[in-house]
C-alpha cells in the first residue's frame, strides 16, 4: 500500500488496525512518511511505542523488521555475521573429499550463502511490498558506540562487506525508534529524527483504546476501569500502569464475569495493573476504595 496522503488518513490507517493515534502522533507519523525521516518515539512503559510500528507494517502491508536494543548489542548482531558453523563444515567436507581449489572454497565460504542477515542488512532489502518498516527498539538499552554505528547507518544506509561488496537499499526503509528515557539518547541520532514523547492517554482516548482491544468489556465497566488506572496514575507509586496494563486488567475482570468495581475486586486483581510489591501493599489496603470513590466522582463529572 502507499503511504497516507494526509494526517486524517494516518488516523484512520491506523485506526483499521485498533491503533488509536490522537492528532499529534498522527502529524510526527505523517511526516516521518512523508520526508523520509526516521521517527523517535520516547516515552513511559506500555504507552504504544512498540505498536505503533506494528500497526503501520500492517496497515500499510510492509514487512516489520525488529532490532530488539540490549546492552552489549554490536554491530555484527545488528548487520550481519558470518555462519561460522556451516563454514567449518564446508571445509571439513571438501577436506573429506579431498578438494583441492582452495580459492573457489574461499570464495563460497564469504558468499551470499554462508551470510546471516541480521535486522539492518534485511532492511535494506528491496521488498515487492515496498520499503519496509525497521523498528529500532528500546534503543536506551544499547551503549554509546552502538549509538554512533547506528547514526551513520541511518544516514547513508549502505553496508560494506569487505568479502562480498556495498549493499545500498534501493529505498531506504521506514524508521522507527523507540525509547523508555532510562538514559538520554545522544543529541546527535534525535537530531537526525522527527521526536514524539508518548505520553499517557487522557481518559476519552484510553476508553477509546480499551475498546478496540477489547471490545467485550460492556462500556460502563470500561469506562471505570479506565477512571481508577487514571487515577492511580496520580498516585505517588514507583511503577505507574500504562495503557497495556489497562487491557490486561480489563481481560482479567471480564475472566471473572466482574460487572463493575468495588474494593474487593481490584484488591485481588491488582497483580495486573502494579507490578511492584511496594506498590501493591500501599494501594491494596483502604487506598483501592478511596481511589475508587475518586475515580467515579470523575467519571460524574465527565
Ligand atoms: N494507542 C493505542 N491504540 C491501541 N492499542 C494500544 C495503544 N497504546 C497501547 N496499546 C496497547 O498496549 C500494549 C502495549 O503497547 P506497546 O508494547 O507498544 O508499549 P510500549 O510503549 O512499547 O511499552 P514498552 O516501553 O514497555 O516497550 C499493546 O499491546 C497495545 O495493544
Ligand atoms: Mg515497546
Amino acid at each position: 500500500m502507499t503511504i497516507p496522503n494526509s494526517i486524517d488518513e494516518v488516523q484512520s490507517t491506523l485506526a483499521s488496525t485498533g491503533y488509536v493515534c490522537g492528532r499529534a502522533l498522527a502529524t510526527v507519523v505523517f511526516l516521518s512518511l512523508k520526508l523520509g525521516r526516521p521517527l523517535f518515539l520516547e516515552g513511559e512503559a506500555g504507552v504504544g511505542k512498540t505498536e505503533i510500528a506494528k500497526a503501520l507494517a500492517k496497515s500499510l502491508n510492509r514487512r516489520l523488521i525488529r532490532l530488539q536494543c540490549y546492552e552489549g548489542l554490536d554491530a555484527s548482531s545488528a548487520v550481519y555475521e558470518w555462519n561460522f558453523p556451516a563454514q567449518m563444515i564446508a571445509i571439513r567436507t571438501a577436506e573429506a573429499a579431498g578438494g583441492s581449489d582452495r580459492a573457489a572454497l574461499q570464495t563460497e565460504l564469504f558468499g551470499p550463502d554462508y551470510l546471516i542477515e541480521r535486522p539492518l542488512l534485511q532492511a535494506m532489502r528491496p521488498d515487492e511490498n515496498g520499503a519496509p518498516i525497521l523498528l529500532i527498539d528500546e534503543l536506551d538499552r544499547t551503549d554509546e558506540p552502538f549509538e554512533a554505528f547506528l547514526l551513520e547507518a541511518l544516514s547513508d544506509f549502505q553496508v560494506t562487506i569487505p568479502e562480498i561488496g556495498t549493499i545500498e537499499a534501493p529505498e531506504p526503509p521506514i524508521v522507527i525508534l523507540t525509547s523508555n528515557r532510562t538514559r538520554e539518547v545522544h543529541d546527535a541520532l534525535k537530531r537526525r529524527c522527527l521526536y514524539h514523547w508518548v505520553d499517557y492517554p487522557k481518559f476519552g482516548r484510553e476508553v477509546e483504546i480499551l475498546n478496540a482491544r477489547a471490545p467485550e468489556v460492556s462500556e460502563t465497566l470500561s469506562r471505570e476501569i479506565v477512571a481508577f488506572v487514571q487515577s492511580l496514575r496520580t498516585e505517588d507509586i514507583f511503577k505507574k500502569p500504562g495503557v497495556a496494563e489497562t487491557i490486561d486488567w480489563a481481560k482479567c475482570l471480564l475472566a471473572l464475569d466482574v460487572v463493575d468495581l468495588s474494593p474487593e475486586v481490584i484488591s485481588d486483581t491488582l497483580g495486573a495493573i502494579l507490578k511492584y510489591q511496594d506498590d501493591i501493599a500501599k494501594i491494596g489496603g483502604g487506598e483501592a476504595g478511596r481511589l475508587l470513590d475518586e475515580a467515579r466522582k470523575s467519571l460524574e463529572a465527565v
